[in-house]
Parts: C-alpha cells; sequence; structure tokens
C-alpha cells in the first residue's frame, strides 16, 4: 500500500484528497493541519467547509483509507508521496506588499518534509505557486542533512468552490509538470497513476514544471479577464441602451469565444483570482516586463471599478444621499453554493454602503457566520437568515450574491414590507426585472437602463 500525505486540509486539501480516496482504495491517504480545530471538524459530519457532495465521499472513505491529522512531523516519515496544499495568499507586508505571493506557510512546510523525511518521497505542489517556486521547494529540500531523494512535481488545482466534487470527479483536464530527468518522469508517472483510476487518460496532461506552475496562473487569468470584460462591457450597456446579457449571448454564441465566463455582475471574487492575477503582475514585473504587467494589472482594476460602479448608481438613484437609509443586502458569500467570503464583492459594497452612512441588514443562507466575522468592526450592520427581516422597512434591496432561493422569493410580500420607492439593484442579474417593475419596483440591472414603475 502507498502512503499519500496531505499537508493542509483547506478548501483544495480536504475535497481533493477524500475524491482520491473514494477512487484508490488500496493508496493509505492522510491530511493533516496544523489548524487543529479543522482537523477536528473533518472528523466528524459537520465538515470545516460546505461543497454539495463532500460528505458522501468523505464519508464513504474516511476511517478506512482516509484519515485527519494534527502531527505533521509524524506523518512525513511513512509518506510516499506528499501533496503540500498549504494557504499562498497575498503577500501584506514587505517588499511586494498586496501583489507577489506570501510563500511562508508553504517554505515552513518544505523545510519540515526536509527535517522529518527518512526515505525518498515525491513532493506535489497542490498550492497556487508562482512560476520557478519548485527550484526553491528544491533547494530547501535538497539542503537537508541527510541524502534522501525528492523528486518535486507541480498538480495544480482547478476545482471550482460550490462545484469541488463535480470538478474533481470530471476535470477538464489534469496537469502534472515535472523535470525530464527519468527520476522526473517516474515521478510524474506514479502521480498520474493515481488520477488513473478514474480520469481517461487523454485529459491527463503532462508538461515541463514551469509550464505547470504557469498554467495555473494563466488558466486564472483568463477566466477574470472575461469577467473583467464582460463587465467592462456592462458600464457601456448601462449608458448605452444596450442589454449585457443579450450581447453576452451574442458574443458567446461565436464557438472561437464560447459562453462561459460572460455573466456581468458585481465582480469576481473568491479566494484566488485577484491573489493569482496580482501573483502574475508581480512575476511580470520582477521580469522587467512592465507592459505585460500593466495588462494584467487592469483585470483588476477593472473588477474594482465595477464595484464601486453599482453603489455609485446606489447614490445616484436615491436621490443622492444613502444616509440612515436601511438596505438589505441579500447574499454574501463570494458566490452561491458556498459559505466562503473570502474577496466577497459583497464586503467590499457592504464598505462603500457604510462609508455613506448607510444601514446594512445582511442575509445568506450558508455565509452569515463568515459575515459576521468580516463585519465585526463595522457599525450599522444587522444579520439575519430570513430575507423577508432583512427587506423589512428597507429603502433598497441589493443583491450580492445570486442564490436561486433568491429569485424564488415573494417580491409583492418583500415589495410592501419596503419603504417607498423601493429600489432593487440587482448585482447578479438573477430576477425577473419586468415582473419587478410590475409590482412596482424600482428595478437597476447590471448592464441595462433600469425599468422604473409606469
Ligand atoms: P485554505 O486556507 O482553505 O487551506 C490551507 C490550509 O493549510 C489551512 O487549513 C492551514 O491551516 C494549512 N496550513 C498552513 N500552513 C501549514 C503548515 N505549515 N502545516 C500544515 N498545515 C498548514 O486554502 P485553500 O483554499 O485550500 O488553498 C490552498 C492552495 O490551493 C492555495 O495556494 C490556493 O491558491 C490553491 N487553490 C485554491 C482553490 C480554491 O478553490 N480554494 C482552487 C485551486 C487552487
Ligand atoms: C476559480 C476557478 O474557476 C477555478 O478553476 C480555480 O481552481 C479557482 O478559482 C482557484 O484557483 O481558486 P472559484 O473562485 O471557486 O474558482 O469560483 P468561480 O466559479 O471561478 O467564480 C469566481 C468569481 O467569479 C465569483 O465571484 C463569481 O461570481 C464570478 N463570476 C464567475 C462572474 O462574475 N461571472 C462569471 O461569468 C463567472
Amino acid at each position: 500500500m502507498e502512503n499519500i500525505l496531505c499537508i493542509g486540509a483547506g478548501y483544495v486539501g480536504g475535497p481533493t484528497m477524500a475524491v482520491i480516496a473514494k477512487h484508490c482504495p488500496e493508496y493509505r491517504v492522510e491530511v493533516v493541519d496544523i489548524n487543529a480545530e479543522r482537523i477536528a471538524a473533518w472528523r466528524t459530519d459537520d465538515l470545516p467547509i460546505y461543497e454539495p457532495g463532500l460528505l458522501e465521499v468523505v464519508r464513504e472513505a474516511r476511517g478506512r483509507n482516509l484519515f485527519f491529522e494534527t502531527d505533521v512531523d509524524a506523518a512525513i516519515a511513512p509518506a510516499d508521496i506528499i501533496f503540500v496544499s498549504v494557504n499562498t495568499p497575498t503577500k501584506t507586508f514587505g517588499e511586494g506588499a498586496g501583489q507577489a505571493a506570501d510563500l511562508q506557510y508553504w517554505e515552513r512546510t518544505a523545510r519540515q518534509i526536509a527535517r522529518c523525511s527518512t526515505s525518498p518521497k515525491i513532493v506535489v505542489e497542490k498550492s497556487t505557486l508562482p512560476v520557478r517556486t519548485a527550484e526553491a521547494m528544491e533547494a530547501i529540500l535538497h539542503s537537508a542533512a541527510s541524502e534522501v531523494q525528492f523528486d518535486v512535481v507541480s498538480n495544480p488545482e482547478f476545482l471550482a468552490e460550490g462545484t469541488a466534487i463535480a470538478d474533481l470527479e470530471n476535470p477538464d483536464r489534469v496537469l502534472i509538470g515535472g523535470h525530464p530527468t527519468a527520476s522526473g518522469q517516474r515521478a510524474v508517472e506514479a502521480i498520474a497513476d493515481i488520477y488513473r483510476h478514474w480520469v481517461p487518460e487523454e485529459r491527463i496532461l503532462t508538461t515541463n514544471l514551469w509550464s505547470s506552475e504557469l498554467s495555473k496562473l494563466t488558466a486564472n487569468a483568463f477566466l477574470a479577464q472575461r469577467i473583467s470584460s464582460i463587465n467592462a462591457v456592462s458600464a457601456l450597456c448601462e449608458c448605452s441602451g444596450a442589454d449585457v446579457r443579450e450581447v453576452a449571448r451574442a458574443v458567446g454564441m461565436d464557438r472561437r469565444i464560447g459562453p462561459n465566463f460572460l455573466r456581468a455582475g458585481v465582480g469576481f471574487g473568491g479566494s484566488c483570482f485577484r491573489k493569482d492575477i496580482l501573483n502574475l503582475v508581480y512575476l511580470c514585473r520582477q521580469y522587467g516586463l512592465s507592459e505585460a504587467a500593466d495588462y494584467w494589472q487592469q483585470v483588476v482594476n477593472m473588477n474594482d471599478y465595477r464595484k464601486r460602479r453599482i453603489v455609485r448608481t446606489m447614490i445616484g438613484a436615491m436621490y443622492n444621499t444613502l444616509a440612515g437609509k436601511r438596505i438589505a443586502v441579500l447574499g454574501f458569500a463570494f458566490k452561491p453554493g458556498t459559505s466562503d467570503t473570502r474577496d466577497t464583492p459583497a464586503l467590499t459594497i457592504c464598505k462603500l454602503l457604510l462609508d455613506e452612512n448607510a444601514t446594512l441588514a445582511i442575509t445568506d443562507p450558508r455565509a452569515l457566520d463568515n459575515a459576521r466575522k468580516d463585519l465585526a468592526d463595522a457599525p450599522r450592520c444587522e444579520f439575519t437568515d430570513d430575507p423577508y427581516e432583512a427587506v423589512q422597512g428597507a429603502h433598497a434591496l441589493i443583491l450580492t450574491t445570486g442564490w436561486p432561493e433568491y429569485a424564488a422569493l415573494d417580491y409583492r410580500r418583500v415589495h410592501e414590507s419596503m419603504a417607498h420607492p423601493a429600489f432593487l439593484f440587482d448585482g447578479c442579474n438573477l430576477l425577473d426585472h419586468a415582473a419587478l417593475a410590475e409590482i412596482g419596483f424600482r428595478v437597476y440591472p447590471i448592464g441595462a437602463p433600469p425599468l422604473l414603475p409606469a
């Protein structure tokens, strides 16, 4: 039996290892983390993250060949393959602050692996890392006093939150990068063998190490770029009478462009898009590629603009003052299907509204605990599970996360309970705007002119 270890039991480590353990019963899969609370939760049915279908997969493998532990040192020694899936946030201090990846967690892990290893290991970069990080990883691993053989492989993760299990079960591709040496290629094959248990051969892509590292940053940058592109167009639609949904549909029907990731909204959020693009910007600058850096920076700038723009629209529509007005914020997660609020557009929007001295009533079906934490120091915020309570007496409602349950609300009841005129800003273009205007709302979609009741 081969021993797989994963260091980092977060959004990536937990689900990825659960799916590997499910499909590879002959491997023993152990997941470790320095966060004891997180590990304790992985051992219960109250998992530390919410992902549809995750609990079923964990239950199938946990205790059979999937284990969650806190002793990282002890887990390293017997492992044959070590996935490193620790967090790599944006650096908040010193050189590169606000752009470069903070590699302290990753480097600590590399040193720990070097210190605790007594047998050969394949070390897999699962975290998203700057290109050529494997070089530093190898330097640290090979600086250990022992003569242990280490092979470093890049195997970035492309899952999206909310669909993690479906993405892992049926990935578009699995990318594995390794050195062209004999042992490098053996390591690549060892990782490919794991995925071959359920992923068709033609979707397992092998490349050199640097291409694999850079492909991950590039994929996220391309996805985010599409969102910023359609959001740039959405602003033009709001001024010109075009409807961004119609434009996106017409553009996306071109097979060369395709229909995905053309949904205009309040901007992209989540733990990675912003961080990974800024990392790409930083890398370009490090290599002296200032034009390339500026190009990618603009994707982030456009995203920030989209959030500011909807708040400006609200101020303009509501007679140039939000002071003392109650605004219901529907949705706080960075997208539907998750409790994650990292870099959520809702937080930026809430802060901008609070700057205008508005009072907020925030609701979300899954992310309310995180919302409370994110806004712990903010004044004038109420939190409620019940959207009908949030809208009670509100002057405006803004939809910031496109949870399907918000499309199913009784908007007549909502309208009746709000202050009038009742403003509705649909930051996700989820709702039936014509029907809402019919009810009496003053409706402001994204990327289309407002619909005002006759
Ligand atoms: P996360 O913060 O949810 O989890 C990381 C975990 O690593 C934490 O639980 C933390 O306690 C643990 N950790 C940190 N240092 C450690 C150490 N020295 N020893 C043991 N554990 C340690 O992060 P995540 O969302 O799972 O992301 C992990 C990596 O995967 C990042 O590089 C991210 O960019 C990348 N990624 C994330 C996603 C996503 O959807 N969240 C998707 C693809 C790739
Ligand atoms: C994204 C990528 O989709 C994954 O492939 C990648 O592995 C992951 O980042 C990562 O590296 O962390 P994720 O952030 O979980 O996944 O979610 P997405 O579905 O990509 O959505 C990101 C943001 O873009 C959300 O705020 C979403 O609302 C927004 N979005 C998405 C739009 O505004 N418009 C769209 O058309 C699509």
